[in-house]
């Protein structure tokens, strides 16, 4: 089997602001401390699964930047491959301006810069590597058009889409959901999906169905300190959130969703690796930042052994 992990996806840089409220309109705010880390939630999700020792490739665009080294470097030294992220000479690398607060809420703003231009040919480079890989994991940071000829291409090889529908989309083409095989939406997602609110089990049930009635085979609801409801064709589970204290959630769905593709590739059960998922986001949450924040394959296993997994 096919163990590989493929991520088309955006790459920023993270410049992160802790501050003690997220500032109203208007406000200027005192801050706490300002440090740039290496972030965007495609490059997140392929660090969270290289670090569950995984072997994982990323395919996009960083600029013709410091920011763009400094990215590329950085996902080299956590082992996923970067042949096919393209230097791209005409703009900037994708940076992410975060406040997170005392609270551990926090506001991100995204400007695309390289991550905007990924399109066709970055699918042609996506396309040769797609036969060594049993899952391709992707979000909503680089166009749509592009996303869904990735999905289009990774049908085609037999090869398992997830979706993460992340920055929330008001809505999506009707012919992605059939090309998807798991979304893996948060409440927040969810409730743009499908159009009412999606804060309980109850409500994150019927979401599910809704979305399967769409072409979607799995849907598996993020509901954060909540749980993860999830829903196949012949079956659903509710997984109650593991207890930790957040300093900070921001990659915390990106971790979520790299365990469970990482779990997914091993041969995990659907059930097992939404369990993956739920304690790599939990114990993301506890660090800062958003790469820095993702756990090794050490930690989850031992908490995963600590915490009996939620029934
Ligand atoms: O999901 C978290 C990520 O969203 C951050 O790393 C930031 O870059 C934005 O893309």
């Amino acid at each position: 089997m096919n163990s590989r992990v493929l991520v088309f996806g955006s790459i920023n840089m993270d410049l992160v602001a802790k501050v003690p409220h997220l500032p109203i309109p208007g406000e200027t705010l005192q801050g706490h401390s300002f440090t740039t880390v290496p972030g965007g939630k495609g490059a997140n999700q392929a660090v969270a699964a290289a670090r569950l020792e995984v072997p994982t490739a990323i395919v996009g665009r960083v600029g013709n930047d410091q920011f763009g080294q400094e990215l590329l470097q950085n996902l080299q030294s956590d082992r996923v491959q970067t042949d096919n992220v393209y230097i791209d000479l005409s703009t900037t690398s994708g940076v992410a301006i975060i406040a997170v607060d005392d609270n551990a809420e926090n506001h991100i703003v995204v400007i695309s810069g390289a991550n905007g231009n990924v399109g066709e040919e970055d699918v042609e480079r996506l396309t040769p590597l797609l036969p060594t890989a049993s899952i391709l994991l992707l979000q909503l940071e680089i166009p749509l058009s592009a996303v869904q000829k990735a999905a289009q291409a990774a049908q085609q090889a037999g090869v398992k889409v997830i979706l993460d529908p992340a920055p929330a989309p008001t809505e999506l083409p009707s012919e992605l959901y059939s090309l998807v095989d798991i979304i893996t939406p948060n409440a927040v997602e969810a409730e743009q999906l499908v159009h009412f609110a999606v804060n309980t089990p109850e409500s994150a049930e019927k979401a599910a169905l809704l979305l399967q009635q769409r072409g979607i085979k799995t849907a598996i609801i993020k509901l954060g300190a909540k749980g993860v409801f999830c829903a196949t064709v012949d079956d659903s589970f509710f997984i109650p959130a593991f207890s930790v204290k957040a300093v900070d959630t921001v990659a915390a769905g990106d971790a979520f969703n790299g365990g469970l593709a990482a779990a997914l590739s091993q041969g995990y059960s659907l059930r097992e690796a939404v369990t993956w998922g739920a304690a790599t986001g939990a114990l993301s949450a506890t660090k800062s930042g958003a790469q820095s924040s993702l756990p090794t394959r050490q930690r989850v296993e031992a908490f995963l052994q600590e915490h009996q997994p939620p029934r």
